[in-house]
C-alpha cells in the first residue's frame, strides 16, 4: 500500500476513535448524576423522553468497545502499513498475495480460506488429476467419478439447466441426444471448458412480418411435421423459398443444423429452448436469440470440467446400475 493510503486509513481509523471518544465524555460533562422523572420536552405519538444520565453499564460498554479496538489495531494489522505486533503478518509486505507459507500463522480470512483449500486440494488433488488422465468415456463409468461431477453440476450447473439436468426455457436439456453443440465427449469437453455463444440473427426487418411468419409456418408444419394453427395467416410454401434462401447457410439444406456454429436442429422441436408454438417460432425469427454459456476453464480448472464433461455424457448415455443415487 503507498504511505499516502497507509495514512488516509490510519487517519480516517484513528479520527473515528477519538471522535467518539470526545463525544461520549463531553455529551457526559454537565449531566446530573440522579435520576428524575423531567422530561427533555418532546413527544412522539405519546412516548416522551426522560431527561435521565446515561446508564453506568452502558457508558463502561461504550468505553469498553474504544479500547478493545485500540488493543485490536495495536496487535493486527488494520492501519494501513502497521502489521501489528503479534508474529505472522510478515507476509503483508510482500507484493504477491500468494506467499502464504506453512511458517505463517497470522489469522485473516483469506489466509484462513486458503489454508482450507489447499487441504481440500492437498485431498482430492490426486483424485482430480487421476480422473483427468483417463479418456472421458472411461471417467464416464466410474461410479465415483460420477458421483463427484454430480455434486459440481449441482453447485455449478444446476441454476441454469436445472438440478435434473434436463434444461428450462433458454436453456438446454442435457440429458436428452439432441446436441445444439455436439454430444461427443471431448466436444461436451469443449463447450464446458470454453463456453458456447449461439448467435441465432434477427431477420424481421430483412423479410417482414409476412415472411417471418411463412416461413415459421414452414419449420413448423414441414420441417416438424406439425399443423399450423387454422387461423395462421401464413404460407409455408413462400416460407420454403424463404429458408432455402435465408436459413440454410446454418441450419443446413434439411434444417437438420450445424454444430460447429450451434445452429440447431429445426426438425426436432422437443428440443428448442425457446419454445416451439408457431407464436415462440415468429419471435425467435423476428428478434433473433443469443444463448449464452458462461466458459468454465478459468472458474473450475481442467480437472474439474474433465469430470463434469463425463457426468454430462453419461447422462445421455445408457445408465449403469449405480447411476440410481447421482440422480437424487
Ligand atoms: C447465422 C446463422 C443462422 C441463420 C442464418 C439462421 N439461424 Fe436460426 N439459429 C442459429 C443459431 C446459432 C441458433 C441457436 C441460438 C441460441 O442457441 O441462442 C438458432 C436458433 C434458431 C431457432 C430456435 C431453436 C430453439 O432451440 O428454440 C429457430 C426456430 C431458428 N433458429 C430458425 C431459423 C430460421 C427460420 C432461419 C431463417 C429465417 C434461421 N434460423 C436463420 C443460427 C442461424
Ligand atoms: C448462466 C447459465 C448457465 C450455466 C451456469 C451453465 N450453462 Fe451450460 N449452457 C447455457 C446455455 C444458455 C447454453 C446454450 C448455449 C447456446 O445457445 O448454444 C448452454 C450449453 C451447454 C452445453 C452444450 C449443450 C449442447 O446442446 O451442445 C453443455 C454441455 C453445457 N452447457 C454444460 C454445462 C455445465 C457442465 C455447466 C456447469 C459447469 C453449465 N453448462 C453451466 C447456460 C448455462
Amino acid at each position: 500500500m503507498s504511505s499516502f493510503w497507509s495514512l488516509y486509513i490510519s487517519v480516517l481509523t484513528l479520527g473515528t476513535i477519538f471522535a467518539l471518544t470526545w463525544l461520549l465524555l463531553s455529551t457526559r460533562k454537565g449531566q446530573r448524576e440522579d435520576l428524575t422523572d423531567q422530561t427533555v420536552g418532546h413527544a412522539f405519538d405519546g412516548i416522551e423522553e426522560y431527561d435521565n444520565p446515561l446508564p453506568r453499564w452502558w457508558f463502561w460498554l461504550f468505553v469498553g468497545t474504544l479500547v478493545f479496538a485500540l488493543g485490536y489495531l495495536v496487535l493486527y494489522p488494520g492501519l494501513g502499513n502497521w502489521r501489528g505486533l503479534l508474529p505472522g503478518y510478515a507476509y503483508l509486505d510482500s507484493d504477491s498475495r500468494r506467499e502464504f507459507g506453512d511458517g505463517q500463522t497470522g489469522w485473516s480470512g483469506v489466509h484462513e480460506w486458503e489454508k482450507e483449500m489447499a487441504k481440500a486440494d492437498a485431498r482430492f488433488g490426486p483424485i482430480f488429476a487421476k480422473f483427468a488422465a483417463m479418456p472421458l468415456q472411461a471417467v464416464a463409468k466410474d461410479p465415483q467419478a460420477l458421483k463427484m461431477g454430480a455434486r459440481l453440476f449441482a453447485s455449478n450447473c444446476a441454476v441454469c439447466h436445472g438440478s435434473d439436468a434436463k434444461g428450462a426455457y433458454g436453456f438446454p436439456n442435457l440429458t436428452d441426444s439432441d446436441w445444439r453443440w455436439g454430444g461427443e465427449p471431448e466436444t461436451i469437453k469443449a463447450s464446458i471448458m470454453n463456453g458456447r455463444h449461439g448467435v441465432m440473427p434477427g431477420w424481421g426487418e430483412v423479410i417482414g412480418e409476412q415472411g417471418v411468419a411463412d416461413v415459421a409456418a414452414f419449420v413448423l408444419s414441414q420441417l416438424d411435421g406439425r399443423k399450423l394453427p387454422e387461423d395462421a395467416k401464413a404460407d409455408p410454401v413462400k416460407g420454403q423459398q424463404i429458408f432455402a434462401s435465408t436459413c440454410v447457410a446454418c441450419h443446413g439444406p434439411q434444417g437438420k443444423g450445424t454444430p460447429a456454429m450451434g445452429a440447431p436442429d429445426l426438425t426436432h422441436p422437443q428440443a428448442f429452448i425457446y419454445g416451439s408454438s408457431f407464436a415462440q417460432l415468429q419471435q425467435t425469427i423476428r428478434y433473433g436469440r443469443q444463448g449464452q454459456m458462461p466458459a468454465q476453464a478459468e472458474i473450475q480448472g481442467n480437472d474439474r470440467v474433465h469430470l463434469l464433461a463425463a457426468y454430462v455424457y453419461s447422462l445421455s448415455q445408457d445408465k449403469p446400475a449405480t447411476q440410481d443415487d447421482q440422480t437424487k
